[in-house]
């Protein structure tokens, strides 16, 4: 029952005390949240990872990259633990290592390796922190850089400093509204689909582009529409609407601001009571704010619940599990990353908090 696991789970967070941290993303739902230590994005569960280094164990209460990010991030003592090991990320499985080195290969073939007159490299390799691990290091061992939904521009002022032109992935949705707020034109972002020959583009339009994208997108963020923000302007005369930007451009476009989970919460945080917002974000974060806002009206954008199914999966049922197991001395669920993928992708991952102002 609910009670026995909050018992289970209370008992085992007192006995582990200070050896043990919960982290949790915002896209948790309610009852896992309620144990998290720290809430937080992406970004900030990466360095709470780093600011924790007293715990022995991590439990990660979010989806397999950020439990790999923090293992990267963690001492080599720390044990990274994931409840569930099939909370994925279905826009990071649509980047894997060999389409990006082929990718990467056909790339170096157009544009050859040598630098410019400015000593600025052909092209930079950009990840998403939403991405396996061997992405990461993918990208240290090339002069790439990671970048979260938090720092996305900042991340690539940084690649155009070094590089002639960009390749960034998984997610073409971050890549093209970050790249167009900086004034990339459209037609210099060809997409690429590494299942097609010079991923369905020209040599000429590769030749041209200033930053490719690959063609990963996120199931949830996808759903939003134009016509949704329509809808909740001619409904609420004054709303405000604020989406992730890993929403679609025109999403993007239409709305009053795009950021990432915790620039959303910010933007709440600093509207005043009687406001109504429309979030276009995953459906437990909308509700939690909703909840500690309730003289606001606060609202998804999308009105078919929409829930990241794979953060969905960690359910307290596995949060008991793991932490009985810790009580037990017995570690479930860890997630170890190769200490050579885990070195190259330190890299990268250092050079975007060096990055950072
Ligand atoms: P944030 O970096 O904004 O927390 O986003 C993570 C994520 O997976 C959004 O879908
Ligand atoms: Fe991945 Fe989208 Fe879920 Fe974020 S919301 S973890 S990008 S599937």
């Amino acid at each position: 029952s609910d009670e026995e696991l909050h018992a289970r789970i209370a008992a085992a967070k007192k006995t582990l005390g200070d050896r043990l941290v919960i982290l949790g993303h915002f896209y948790q739902r309610d009852e896992v949240i309620q144990y998290a230590d720290f809430v937080g994005d992406s970004f900030q569960l990466a360095n709470a990872a780093l600011t924790k280094p007293d715990a022995e164990t991590i439990v990660f209460c979010g989806v397999h990259f950020m439990a790999e990010t923090a293992d990267i991030l963690a001492r080599p003592e720390q044990k990274v633990v994931l409840p569930n090991l099939a909370a994925g990320c279905s826009m990071a499985d649509m980047a894997d290592e060999d389409s990006v080195e082929a990718c990467w290969e056909d790339l170096l073939d157009i544009y050859g390796t040598e630098p410019d007159a400015d000593g600025r490299q052909p092209v930079i390799p950009v990840t998403y922190m939403n991405s396996s691990a061997a992405l990461k290091a993918f990208c240290g061992r090339n002069g790439g850089i990671v970048c979260t939904s938090s720092n996305a521009a900042t991340v690539l002022e940084w690649a155009f400093e070094r590089g002639q032109r960009v390749l960034f992935f998984p997610d073409q949705h971050l890549g093209r509204n970050t790249a167009k707020a900086m004034g990339v034109p459209l037609e210099q972002m060809p997409m690429w689909n590494p299942r097609k020959p010079l991923g369905g583009n020209t040599e000429d339009e590769i030749r041209d582009a200033k930053v490719i994208l690959w063609h990963g997108f996120c199931s949830v963020h996808k759903r939003f529409t134009v016509a949704q923000i329509e809808k909740a302007r001619a409904e609420h005369p004054g709303v405000k609407v604020i989406v992730h930007p890993e929403s679609p451009m025109p999403v993007v476009d239409a709305a009053d601001a795009a950021g990432s989970t915790d620039a959303i919460r910010k933007f709440v945080i600093a509207s005043e009571p009687g406001d109504t917002i429309a979030i276009g974000t995953e459906i437990n974060m909308v509700n939690r704010l909703a909840a500690e806002f309730p003289d606001r009206t606060i609202f998804c954008l999308d009105p078919v619940v929409c829930p990241c199914s794979t953060m969905y999966r960690i359910h307290p049922g596995y949060l008991a599990w793991t932490l009985d197991g810790l009580v037990a001395g017995e570690v479930h669920n860890q997630i170890v990353v190769a200490d050579d993928v885990a070195a190259d992708a330190k890299v990268a991952l250092e050079r975007m908090l060096a990055a950072l102002p």
